[in-house]
C-alpha cells in the first residue's frame, strides 16, 4: 500500500501509469545514485546512450553561471551493450525509459531495435541535439525534415514502444509538428541552450556547451506552451525546474510530466515533489486535475 502524504500525484504518459509526473532529465541521474531515488520519481531516465562507448569531452566540462550552469559532458557513456547489462541498477520500482543518440539515422534505428526487445524499457527518448554527420554536422534539430526522418525510423524500429523525441528550443514548433507527423508518442521540451563561458584569468574559453538550470525556465515554458497548443501528443517539460511551483508552472503551460535536471545536484527531488503536492492540496486539485485545468 502506497501511503501518500497528500494529493494524488498519479498521471499517465503514453498509456503508462506513473506514480507521479516527475522524472530525471537525461544525463543527470547516475547509475550509482539510482538506488537512492526509490519512490521519488514516476519514471527513471538514465543518461543518453550511443551505439559505441564515448569518452566524452576533455575537462573543464561544467561552469557555474548566474541561475544555471553550462556543461559540455559530450555524451560520455559506456555504449549500448554495457548499458543494457547494467540496466537492472535502474530498476527501483518505476518504469524505466531509455535515451538514445547517434551520428546517423541508422544509429537511432539500431538503438531503438535493441530497446524494442528489452521488456523493462517502457519508452524511448530520442536525444536529437546531436550532430547529424550526413547533414554536415548540423544538429538533427536544425531542420524539421531531419527530425521527421530520424523519428520515423526510430518509431518503426521501436515496434510499438512509445518514442519521445527531445527537442531544442530553437525551431521547436516546426520540429514538434514534424516529430508528431513521423509518429512520436510524446515530446520532451527542451534540451540545453547553446552557451559559452569565458575565463578572464586564462583569457580563454572555459566551457562551450549547453546552458541549463533556472536561467532557461522561461524559455522552456514558452516551448511547452506553444507546442502543446499545436500537437495532440503529450509534452514532457524540462528546463530549470527547481521547486514544486516550477512543476505546477510547467503543467499549467501544457506539460503532462516534468523532468528535473540541474536542480537535482542542489536539492533533494523528494522535497520538490512534496512542494508540488502542497501546491495541489492548497489548490484542491490532484495532478490529473491540474493537467485538465491547463487544457
Ligand atoms: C550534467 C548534464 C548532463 C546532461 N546529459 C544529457 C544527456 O545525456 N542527454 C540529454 O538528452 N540531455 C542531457 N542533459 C540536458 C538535460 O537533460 C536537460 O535537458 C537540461 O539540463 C535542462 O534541464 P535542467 O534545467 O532541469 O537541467 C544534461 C544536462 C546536464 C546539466
Amino acid at each position: 500500500v502506497v501511503v501518500r502524504s497528500g494529493a494524488d500525484l498519479r498521471v499517465e504518459l503514453c498509456g503508462l501509469p506513473l506514480e507521479n509526473p516527475l522524472m530525471p532529465a537525461a544525463g543527470t541521474l547516475w547509475r550509482e545514485a539510482a538506488g537512492g531515488v526509490r519512490g521519488v520519481y514516476g519514471a527513471l531516465l538514465p543518461k543518453t546512450v550511443t551505439r559505441e562507448p564515448r569518452a566524452g569531452n576533455p575537462p573543464p566540462r561544467v561552469a557555474e553561471t548566474p541561475a544555471g550552469m553550462v556543461n559540455s559532458i559530450g555524451l560520455q557513456n559506456p555504449g549500448v551493450e554495457r548499458f543494457l547489462q547494467e540496466l537492472d541498477d535502474f530498476d527501483v520500482g518505476a518504469p524505466i525509459f531509455a535515451s538514445a543518440a547517434g551520428d546517423t539515422v541508422d544509429d537511432y534505428r539500431y538503438l531503438c531495435e535493441l530497446f524494442a526487445t528489452e521488456e523493462c524499457i517502457r519508452a524511448i527518448e530520442l536525444n536529437l541535439s546531436c550532430p547529424n554527420v550526413k547533414r554536415g554536422g548540423l544538429s538533427f534539430c536544425a531542420a524539421p525534415a531531419a527530425v521527421e526522418e530520424v523519428v520515423a525510423a526510430a518509431v518503426k524500429a521501436a515496434a510499438g514502444k512509445p518514442v519521445i523525441p527531445k527537442l531544442t528550443a530553437e525551431g521547436v514548433v516546426e520540429n514538434a509538428r514534424a516529430a508528431e507527423a513521423a509518429g512520436a508518442s510524446a515530446l520532451t521540451l527542451v534540451n540545453t541552450l547553446p552557451a559559452l563561458t569565458v575565463d578572464v584569468r586564462s583569457r580563454a574559453v572555459l566551457v562551450r556547451g549547453g546552458l541549463s538550470g533556472p536561467a532557461i525556465k522561461p524559455v522552456a515554458l514558452r516551448a511547452v506552451y506553444e507546442v502543446s497548443r499545436v500537437v495532440a501528443v503529450p509534452v514532457v517539460g524540462c528546463g530549470g525546474v527547481a521547486t514544486g511551483t516550477d512543476v505546477a508552472e510547467f503543467m499549467l503551460a501544457g506539460a503532462s510530466a516534468v523532468q528535473v535536471g540541474s536542480a537535482s545536484f542542489m536539492r533533494n527531488v523528494e522535497e520538490i515533489k512534496e512542494e508540488f503536492c502542497g501546491y495541489l492540496k492548497d489548490s484542491g486539485l490532484d495532478a490529473r486535475g491540474l493537467i485538465k485545468a491547463a487544457h
